[in-house]
């Protein structure tokens, strides 16, 4: 494959409103994201031109729903394509990205539609908080009561005791990460916090406190690709997909060979770069999967950001705000645009997407030519990283 070639094209994408959606099911959701793909891209018939779809869905136990491909499809008003429901815990819509990406390499489908949806905030934090641990490894994680706080808080401890990261410079990518979900009107909480609040908020699992921790929310998200040689019919201005890697790991965190990095997210990086011809410094915007302060940090150095160990002082030299050299997490990532499990993954791309096609308004990028997500499974059993090149 030649480096840099288009595997597919973004020709549109959509996302609902992030947040407490009272009184939606997901496909509600779902087809919320759906029609705005639909809106933005007058070109297209979907009823008569979307192929298939790919939805990324983490647990059937929020909604007592399982069959998710068929019920969404449906909802969007999709019926009769064929969809297919991926799951990859809080990185299943980037499989479901994958998914169409293969789909359509393969020559099968020219035009696939992907995405996700996850409707959480109905249930307890307790109830929310067990079924995202199925996520870990049942008999050496799950049964001794271990949640996703207490595994990101072995983590954030080990690179404390090994590089020196603070709790300061955790606190930091709240406050920039809510500073940019204050600009976006579809995030959870648009609001700002302070360094102060945010590192005296209550402890969840040490040293992680309340603002360490992403959002429990409701949300879907979806893209519209195309084989790239007929992006065009569709719209100006397409968006490519240029890298594309996916890898995993195991499952229980003990087994792994670090606690202070993801292999699986190296792994995944030095695919899609390698695919894209990209080095970390091409990189112009990126959304990293921050489901904890601790998981960005990771993600720089993960992602060749900085070098490993150094990810504390990239946030603190400001390096990745809105007006740095390398701004991450625009949309207000995880933290503060909130993290529906299931809708994370293309709702990061979704972010890329409108950066790289100037649509991101009070949050938008000057000349952001080359844009990377990347999506986290679990505590890194399985990571998934894409980039994103305009015309
Ligand atoms: C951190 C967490 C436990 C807090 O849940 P909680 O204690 O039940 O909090 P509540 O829902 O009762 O909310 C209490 C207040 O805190 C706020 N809040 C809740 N979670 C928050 C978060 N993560 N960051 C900032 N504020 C938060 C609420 O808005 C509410 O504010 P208000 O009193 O002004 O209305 C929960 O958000 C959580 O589990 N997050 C992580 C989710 C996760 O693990 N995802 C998968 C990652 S792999």
């Amino acid at each position: 494959m030649l480096k840099g070639k288009p595997l597919v094209s973004i020709v549109s994408a959509g996302l609902s409103k992030f947040g407490k959606l009272e009184g939606l099911y997901a496909r509600e959701i779902f087809a919320q994201a759906a029609k705005e793909a639909f809106d933005r891209c007058p070109n297209l018939d979907p009823k008569k031109e979307i192929q298939a779809l790919f939805v990324g869905h983490m647990g059937e136990s929020y909604e007592h729903q399982g069959h998710t491909g068929s019920t969404v499809a449906d909802w969007a008003g999709l019926l009769h394509i064929p969809a297919i429901r991926t799951e990859a815990a809080c990185a299943s819509s980037a499989a479901a990205l994958r998914a169409g990406i293969f789909a359509v390499l393969s020559g099968l489908f020219d035009v696939v539609m992907v995405g996700g949806v996850e409707k959480m905030t109905h249930r307890t934090t307790s109830e929310v908080t067990e079924f995202l641990a199925m996520a870990s490894d049942f008999p050496f994680e799950q049964w001794h009561g271990i949640t996703f706080p207490g595994l990101f808080a072995l983590m954030a401890t080990a690179h404390m005791h090994k590089y020196g990261t603070t709790e300061e410079q955790l606190a930091m990518v709240a406050v920039k990460n809510h500073h940019n979900g204050s600009l976006n009107p579809k995030a959870h909480m648009q609001k700002e916090v302070t360094l102060e609040k945010a590192l005296s908020s209550r402890f969840i699992a040490w040293p992680l406190k309340l603002y360490d921790c992403s959002l429990i929310t409701d949300g879907a998200s979806c893209l519209i690709i195309t084989k790239p040689e007929i992006a065009k019919k569709y719209t100006d201005l397409p968006i490519h997909i240029i890298g594309s890697g996916q890898a995993s790991d195991s499952i229980g965190m003990y087994e792994r060979e670090s606690l202070t990095s993801l292999t699986a997210a190296k792994i995944s990086a030095k695919q899609a770069y390698e695919m894209a011809g990209v080095k970390p410094e091409g990189i112009d915007v990126a959304e990293v999967h921050d489901c904890f302060t601790i998981a960005e940090i990771i993600a720089y150095e993960d992602l060749g950001f900085c070098k490993p160990g150094e990810g504390g002082q990239l946030i603190e030299r400001g390096e990745t705000k809105l007006d740095g050299r390398l701004p991450v997490n625009t949309s207000g990532g995880l933290k503060s645009k909130g993290h529906p499990v299931g809708a994370t993954g293309t709702a990061q791309a979704y972010e890329i997407y409108l950066q790289l096609t100037e649509q991101a308004d009070r949050r938008q990028v000057k000349d952001a030519k080359i844009g990377l997500a990347h999506n986290v499974g679990g505590s890194g059993a399985t990571a998934a990283v894409h980039i994103f090149r305009r015309e």
